[in-house]
């Protein structure tokens, strides 16, 4: 199994490219369940995620052609790729393939849309938290929808003529179930309003695409999203938005390391939470032509308290990253996490890196340290394993960080990034 190897202590200076969001991708992919025509996805990221996610859509009878060649573009690479479901081949969605992506457990919605029935399985534990899947099965009901579980499947079924448009207002914000019920109501016969919907900027991407295609739906980026059903969809060609985690993440990193790093192509105001408390922390950050620049000189890292919310607030999937970069504040910081009840994964990790860190439920209280010191490390998730990444950048010596597996689902030629820009990190394999 892949691990990486990180020798900290390097500066980080140049450019890096930012990829399309991955959790953008993941639901526009899943849209192009809802039509017979081919959908035509720009700026796909090479990620783990998206290459799972191409396997169970195939599944389901997509048919998925990438371009032949990637386009090189300055510093990065694109990828766009057609999606064509000419027919739904299959309804199910196993528990082999859903279980290993939460995300895939989002078909029911397209899928119950355009076929009036689902058997999905139930996505099960995550390493974040119990993650269940009540909101998305009351949307679903509200707009009609039979419900039965059976043996670890959820059994969906439309009624006779199809899903009805009513109103619903979610008790919780999420952001899966608002992509689905968003995906569903698209076909509904009459009008959906969906309440305290998640205003995440991938949310909008994908009512902006699902529009593209014909659907009709107003109000996404806000806590009310209408959505007046029509009788189909077309095709239509969509450009991924960046991804926001993926800036935040070298943000925080360049914070870390000291250095002078501008993020391409991305946008500031998909993270203005974020890139304030970075300020404060004491980063530069100027937005220029070309995206970001983030410059932090030999000046101190200041400790600052964060609670993670709902867009727009604080993200939870840069938590640990800003955990990481408050190890070396200059004081005390506190980071509460109120999104998922297990996401404090990284806690140990850093310790063993020399960080003083110490939690009280949903609070973890960070006391920053001169300096960090390599270590072997693991992580149990994504955002988790970034976050040593980013403090081994920083630590005296080799940091070996292991399953990479999970770097790979979510973040796009990680190491050649950072090595460009000055970084020493190598990746290697068993
Ligand atoms: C998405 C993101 C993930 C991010 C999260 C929160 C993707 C692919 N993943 O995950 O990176 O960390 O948003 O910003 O986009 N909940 C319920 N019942 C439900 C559904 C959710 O209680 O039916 C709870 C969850 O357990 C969690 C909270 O609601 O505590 C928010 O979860 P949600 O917004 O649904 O996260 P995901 O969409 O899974």
């Amino acid at each position: 199994m892949d691990r990486i190897k990180i020798t900290g202590g390097n500066e980080l200076r140049g450019i890096i490219p930012i990829s399309g969001a991955k959790n953008a991708a993941l639901p526009l992919m899943i849209a192009s369940l809802l039509t017979s025509d081919t959908l035509t996805l720009e700026n796909v990221p090479h990620l783990a995620d998206v290459e799972g996610l191409m396997r169970i859509l195939g599944n389901h009878g997509v048919d998925i052609a990438v371009n032949g060649r990637r386009e090189r573009q300055e510093d990065g690479y694109s990828r766009t790729i057609h999606f064509t479901c000419r027919t739904i081949a299959d309804t199910t969605a196993p528990y082999e393939l859903v279980s290993k992506m939460r995300a895939s457990f989002w078909v029911i919605g397209p899928l119950l849309a355009r076929e009036g029935r689902a058997r999905v399985s139930l996505p099960g534990g995550c390493a974040i938290g119990t993650r269940p899947v009540d909101l998305f099965l009351e949307g679903l009901a509200a707009l009609g929808a039979n419900i039965e579980i059976d043996g670890g499947y959820v059994n969906a079924t439309a009624p006779q003529g199809g899903l009805v448009g009513s109103h619903y207002s979610f008790p919780k914000v999420s952001v899966g179930a608002t992509h689905v019920m968003m995906m569903a109501a698209t076909l509904a016969k009459g009008t959906t309003v969906i309440d305290n919907a998640a205003r995440e900027p991938e949310v909008v991407d994908l009512a902006n695409c699902l529009n593209a295609m014909g659907a009709r739906i107003s109000g996404a980026g806000t806590r009310v999203i209408t959505v007046e059903g029509v009788t189909s969809l077309s095709g239509a060609r969509h450009r991924v938005l960046p991804d926001r985690i993926e800036t935040g993440t070298y943000a925080m990193a360049v914070a870390m390391t000291g250095g002078d790093v501008t993020l391409q192509g991305t946008d500031a105001a998909l993270l203005d939470n974020a890139l304030d408390t970075l300020r404060q922390a004491g980063a530069e950050i100027t937005e220029t032509e070309s995206g970001l620049r983030i410059v932090r000189n030999r000046n101190g890292i200041q400790p600052v308290d964060v609670v993670t919310e709902p867009f727009p607030g604080f993200p939870t999937d840069l938590q640990a990253q800003f955990m990481a970069l408050m190890t070396r504040a200059g004081g005390v910081s506190h980071i509460t996490e109120t999104i998922f009840e297990n996401r404090f994964m990284h806690v140990q990790e850093l310790a063993r890196l020399g960080a003083r860190i110490s939690l009280s439920g949903q609070m973890a209280r960070v006391e920053g340290v001169p300096r960090l010191k390599g270590a072997p490390v693991m992580a149990t998730d994504l955002r988790a394993s970034v976050s040593l990444v980013i403090a081994g950048l920083a630590a005296e010596g080799e940091t070996i960080v292991n399953r990479v597996y999970h770097l790979d689902r979510g973040f796009e030629r990680l190491e050649e990034k950072l090595n460009r820009c000055g970084a020493n990190v190598q990746r290697v394999s068993d």
